[in-house]
């Protein structure tokens, strides 16, 4: 049977054009959407615009704007035409104006209400426009100006008070708390399954999804009572199903069941609480997968959005570095689990380091070696000694770990793991020194190498061309290869004998015009009180202990040792194994993909047959748990600590 791939966006609210953070959600499904096709499954990838509710209401009313042409613009023009532009290969894009969703919407309402699932009552509860729910007082978080909200709001929630219509949301906790725990992979990463785990545990009470179209007259219209409208959720959830065409469309039949939603970790009691119910209870069947995702931070730490005004405009950043680049320093920088700060500089870096230096380099030196030595013709390899033989192995695996690692949300580890492979390429370059072997009477050994840096490149090029669909197809251009390959593993696809084209530099390094940041004025120093002398070290000493940044590739428990993990760390390009006595406050997931400090030259010590090779830092606050300590922002990991 063919294997089948449904992926989702959040459909986004209307009210102002996207940021980055938009922008990153739609990227990864892309780059999801494409491994997948690439690795064979037939692959639907949906994203679009939700146009209802309050908070799109608002801003029409302030601009004095009429709101269908409103969404028109801001829909079209600006998320529309953006995903364009960046040449997405969504499927489909739904809005939830469109008539093919409000009638389905309409549908689903009268089914549910047919059936008892939904009643009348009066209702008194705290609404955040912001998020478009009403929130409990536990979900509040007081600011620094003593004010409660959402974290994430600008706004407070405002009291209301008044008659809706409302889903039995509460009779479906059981099934709820069950279905989740029959199904241990339905939400990932885990911890976020644990949460949702935690909501259940109280009351989730019923939810109200209407509105009186006195006071919100912009919704989908209830069908049995034109006095009120479709509350914003229960519409916006719907359209992941509407776009299909509902049951018995063939789009759906084929696709539903291997449902991904993929979604911010803002809107993961959305997709949980409210969404799993509204499937039982319409009879639909429930989704395979919700994969959440954590959030980009702007440069004042927060998580980045229009209202904090602290958001990045992603065409700003495309124009001056090219949509590769972008998709890849994102993917390539943040992690499911923990929020990332993400800026110019880090782009840059990436960039920089991993495309022009690592891919860049290798690609042009490969190329003015095969114009120079070879008259710009891919030879025919001889026999394979035992480091191509290594090579071979290498590429023949990698397409099934990669996609492992995406499927298991790891892009960071599946990106890094190809660049070790790029980098293993540029070793072997400098290991063979095919200018020495071109001066040999004897081609055969220059033709095996070239033609084996080739191959690896092409095969680099496919792994890598979900994240840079642009340069990877540029990459083959330039090597005279074929524009199409699958994630099928194999070696030997390049053509001997094909001519390559001629070269421009495909990732330029770019250098960054740093704005200066203004700082506040720094405070006095505290006077200290002198310790005892021989409390201090002299500089001398402290320059013995070797502090580095490195980044968390991989984790995990070392079975009958309850209290260590097994840590692999990159320290720049090196590879560590580091044990760490913090299982009982860390779980894996916590830490993949976290910067931590490590002593790197601490000397290696064996503990249950393992070596160890360094340290990590850790703090234990005052109940006694420890913390890791982890830079304040993004660094480049290899970079001293001091
Ligand atoms: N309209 C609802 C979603 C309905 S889905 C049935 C909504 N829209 S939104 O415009 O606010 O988009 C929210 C989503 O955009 C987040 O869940 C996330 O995927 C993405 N992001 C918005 N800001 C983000 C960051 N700062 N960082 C990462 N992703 C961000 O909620």
């Amino acid at each position: 049977m063919n294997k089948t791939f449904y992926v989702t966006t959040p459909i986004y609210y209307v009210n102002d054009v996207p940021h980055l953070g938009h922008a990153y959600a739609t990227l990864v499904a892309d780059t999801l959407a494409r491994y997948h096709r690439l690795a064979g499954y037939d692959t639907y990838f949906l994203t679009g615009t939700d146009e209802h509710g309050e908070k799109i209401w608002k801003v029409v009313q302030a601009l004095g704007r009429s709101p269908q042409e409103y969404v028109d613009e801001i829909s079209e023009s600006g998320f529309k035409a953006l995903w364009q532009r960046w040449g997405l290969s969504n499927d489909d894009f739904i809005r939830t104006t469109q008539t093919r969703h409000v009638k389905y919407v309409q549908s689903i309402l009268q089914r549910l209400y047919d059936a008892g699932d939904i009643y009348f009552a009066e209702y008194e509860g705290l609404y955040s426009i912001g998020s478009e729910r009403y929130v409990t007082e536990k979900e509040l978080v007081e600011g620094a100006d003593g004010v409660k909200r959402l974290p994430g709001d600008r706004d407070p929630p405002e009291l209301r008070r008044e008659a809706n219509y409302f889903f039995k949301l509460e009779k479906y906790r059981p099934w709820l708390i069950e279905y989740l725990e029959t199904h241990p992979n339905l939400i990932e990463p885990v911890s976020y399954r644990n949460e949702v785990i935690e909501m259940l545990r109280e009351p989730i009470g019923d939810l109200s999804i209407s509105r009186p179209v006195g006071r919100l007259p912009w919704g989908i219209p209830i069908p049995w009572d034109v006095g009120d409208v479709c509350y914003v959720w229960f519409d916006a959830l719907l359209n992941y199903v509407s776009a299909l065409g509902g049951e018995g469309d063939p789009k759906f039949e084929t696709y539903w069941r291997s449902t991904w939603h993929l979604v911010g970790k803002d809107i993961l009691k959305t997709h949980s609480v409210f969404w799993l119910p509204m499937l039982k209870a319409a009879g639909l069947p429930i989704y395979e997968k919700l994969v959440v995702h954590a959030h980009i931070l702007g440069f004042d730490g927060r998580k980045m959005g229009k209202s904090l005004g602290n958001a990045v405009d992603p065409i700003e950043m495309e124009e001056k570095y090219g949509i590769d680049a972008l998709r890849y320093a994102l993917l390539r920088e943040t992690t499911f689990q923990a929020d990332s700060a993400f800026g110019e500089k880090i782009l840059v870096g990436r960039l920089n380091s991993d495309l022009a230096n690592d891919l860049g380099n290798l690609l042009s030196r490969v190329l003015s070696m095969l114009e120079k030595f070879h008259d710009g013709i891919i030879p025919v390899p001889d026999e394979l000694g035992s480091r191509e033989e290594g090579i071979k192995a290498a590429a023949l695996k990698l397409p099934d770990t990669i996609l492992e690692e995406v499927r298991g949300l790891r892009f960071h580890v599946a990106i890094e793991k190809t660049m070790e492979f790029v980098r293993d390429l540029n070793r072997y370059v400098a290991e063979t020194k095919p200018w020495e072997l071109a001066k040999l009477e004897d081609k055969t050994r220059l033709n095996t190498v070239l033609y084996t840096l080739v191959e690896g490149i092409r095969v680099a090029s496919v792994l890598l061309e979900p994240v840079i669909p642009n340069q990877a197809k540029e990459i083959r251009k330039q090597l005279g290869l074929e524009l199409h390959y699958t994630l099928e593993p194999a070696w030997g696809l390049a053509k001997s004998g094909s001519q390559i084209a001629s070269a421009g530099v495909l990732f330029p390094k770019v250098e960054l015009k740093e704005t200066p940041i203004v700082t506040p004025e720094t405070p006095p120093a505290p006077v200290l009180e002198t310790p005892p002398a021989q409390e201090f070290i002299g500089i001398e000493d402290f320059a013995k202990v070797q502090l580095r940044v490195a980044e968390v590739l991989a984790c995990e428990r070392i079975p009958k040792a309850d209290k260590l993990l097994k840590l692999t760390v990159a320290i720049g390009e090196e590879r560590r194994t580091i044990l760490s006595g913090i299982a009982e406050y860390y779980t894996p997931e916590d830490l993949i993909g976290k910067r931590v400090v490590v002593v790197a030259n601490l000397a290696p010590r064996k503990m249950r047959g393992i070596e160890s090779q360094g340290m990590i830092l850790a703090a234990t606050d005052e109940n006694g748990k420890v913390v890791i300590v982890s830079p304040e922002r993004l660094v480049p990991s290899g970079v001293e600590v001091r």
